[in-house]
């Protein structure tokens, strides 16, 4: 593994769930601590890497339906270690003029991602908490590149399962919302127990000792989120749902343990 893409202050001994998440999708910046949750997490459910690509594949529909409709901005919060198919990469994709903002806590993810977007002066990587929105609105990185007098696309995809219900996971959308000019867009996939609650609980236990919780919510505990937005056809479904590319069927789709959304400010 080389070393330039930690930071010396990363605490390599708690499991992160961005390194998680990056070991997951078969990437290269994680550290024993993260790939030992993954092989529990992997024990608890043997498709975890097939979630995870269902994820990706679920934000990159949504990222290109949005650039299709119009969209050029983008703040991507929770946004991870890059891996293939970045937001910048899949709206510019669309429109070569998309402009990003991406946003995470986590050392390894911040680091990597400044490394991937040095010379691009159209996006930028934000180190800041989702749980203080007010300081995500006010920060000057996002301003510079992010007009709110324009439509922006905000992405909270598997990142609202990371906060506890005591700390206020639905007033980080109310947050967004009120900043957010009309025909703006919120993009959510989240952890869910409706179909399996055992595994969910099981995952959720694992997570107790990672960076951040894993906390699964039900179907109209997610739908909350949307409170004032209008949801874009299919409504919140099973990740492979949303929009699949044509010819994609999925048997089971419940076995993803996922719902994703997109919604529209009106
Ligand atoms: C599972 S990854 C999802 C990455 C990407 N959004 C995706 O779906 O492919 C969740 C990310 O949220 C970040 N995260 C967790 N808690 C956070 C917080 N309080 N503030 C900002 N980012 C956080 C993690 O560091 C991690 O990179």
């Amino acid at each position: 593994m080389d070393s330039e893409w930690f930071p010396p202050e990363v605490d390599s001994q708690r499991p992160s769930v961005a390194r998680v998440y990056d070991f997951l999708l078969g990437g290269a910046h994680n550290f024993a601590s993260d790939r030992d949750l993954a092989t529990g997490l992997l024990r608890v459910e043997p498709q975890a890497r097939e979630l995870a690509r269902a994820n990706r594949a679920f934000l990159r529909r949504a990222v290109r339906t949005l650039a299709g409709a119009g969209i050029a901005q983008f703040v991507d919060i929770g946004s991870g270690i890059p891996t293939q198919g970045n937001v910048h990469e899949i709206a510019r994709g669309v429109n070569p003029d998309a402009r990003v903002v991406y946003i995470d806590n986590d050392d390894v993810a911040v680091a990597h991602s400044r490394t991937i977007l040095a010379g691009d002066d159209q996006s930028a990587i934000l180190q800041a908490d989702m749980r203080r929105p007010a300081d995500i609105l006010a920060a000057p990185e996002l301003k510079r590149l992010i007009d709110f007098t324009e439509p922006v696309a905000f992405l909270l995809v598997a990142a609202l399962h990371l906060v506890k219900s005591e700390e206020d996971p639905e007033g980080i959308v109310e947050a967004l919302r009120e900043a957010a000019a009309p025909g703006s867009h919120l993009v959510i996939s989240h952890l869910t127990h409706e179909a399996q609650p055992g595994k969910a609980a099981a995952i959720g236990k694992l997570y107790d000792r990672a960076t951040s919780p894993a906390v699964s919510r039900s179907h109209a505990g997610i739908l909350r989120f949307f409170d004032g937005w209008e949801l874009l056809d299919p409504g919140l479904v099973y990740l492979p749902l949303w929009r699949p590319d044509e010819g994609e069927t999925v048997e089971n789709p419940e076995r993803f343990l996922g719902f994703g959304g997109v919604a529209r400010l009106p």
